[in-house]
């Protein structure tokens, strides 16, 4: 795959991509060369179809992602309206993944930070990682999709709490309202994040796309989402993998999945 983007650093891991946004001068600010290297990455044919799973984080020990760059914010309100549409396309692209992502958050994620491990499947956070929308503070509200992702992660009562104060959290108070799904020791975000990857990309990855579309249509299409589960249930013993699976079951041995 293609792996030069400017303050991106890719690294595959076998059938693993690691996207680490490196500006950790900028604490990673999310800046237009960040927002183009995910889009080009998550939209169509940016990831290779060998590619099972996508972990991001951030470089170096204090940040995941402090927001978006707010060096590079004009006031002209059309630009501004096309950054955050830009900005949801692309964090879109990365909630709708066909295959997992997990957010390893080495730091501070906030503002577009906390919004980029919003649209990650999963979030495994540093015990010293703090998470905020603190975008009221500058006089506007988050622009790639907070006020949408966090309620569904920690319910509108938090949700508003966090948004209306723009106050930090730290890790611990994120894990218990469920905004991070697994702590780590400090330092030790990215290889814990490895460590369930590597759980997830063992199981069917046709099965794992379902399970990611089927759980993304109760937010996006509420309406048909039960049908959708129902219909991609259905397609999943259509599969070779799921011969393989119930096979394996049924003689006692582990299962080969081959993602057909
Ligand atoms: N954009 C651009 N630069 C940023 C940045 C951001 N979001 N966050 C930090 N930086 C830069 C700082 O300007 C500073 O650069 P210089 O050395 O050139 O001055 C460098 O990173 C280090 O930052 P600090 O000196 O401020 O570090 P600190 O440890 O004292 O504070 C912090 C850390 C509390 C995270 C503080 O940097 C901060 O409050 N950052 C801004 C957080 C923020 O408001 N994020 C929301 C942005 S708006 C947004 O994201 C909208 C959206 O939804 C699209």
């Amino acid at each position: 795959m293609k792996t030069d983007f400017p303050d991106l650093t890719i690294e595959t891991q076998e059938e693993i991509v690691v996207i680490t946004i490196d500006r950790p001068k900028a604490l990673n600010a999310i800046n237009l060369n960040v927002m183009k290297g995910l889009n080009e990455i998550f939209g169509e044919n940016g990831l290779p179809p060998n590619v099972r799973g996508v972990i991001i984080t951030g470089s170096g020990d204090k940040a995941f992602a402090a927001g978006a760059d707010i060096k590079e914010f004009s006031f002209d309100n059309e630009a501004t309206a096309e950054l955050s549409a830009f900005g949801h396309d692309t964090f879109k692209q990365i909630e709708h993944c066909k295959v997992p992502v997990i957010a390893a958050v080495n730091g501070f994620a906030l503002g577009g930070g906390c919004e980029l491990a919003m649209a990650c499947h999963i979030r495994i956070a540093d015990k010293k990682a703090s998470f905020g929308q603190p975008e009221i503070n500058l006089g506007i509200i988050p622009g790639y999709g907070g006020t949408q992702r966090l309620p569904q992660l920690v319910g509108k009562g938090r949700a508003l709490e966090i948004l209306l104060t723009g106050s930090m959290i730290d890790a611990d108070e994120a894990y218990r309202i469920g905004l991070v799904n697994q702590m780590s020791d400090p330092g030790e975000s990215l290889p814990q994040a490895l460590k369930m990857m590597k759980v997830v990309v063992s199981k069917a990855p046709i099965a794992a796309r379902n399970i990611i579309e089927s759980v993304n249509a109760h937010y996006a299409m509420p309406e048909r989402s039960y049908a959708i589960e129902i219909e991609k249930f259905g397609e999943s013993f259509l599969t070779e993998d799921a011969r393989e699976g119930i096979s394996a079951f049924l003689e006692k041995r582990k299962p080969e999945f081959k993602g057909k």
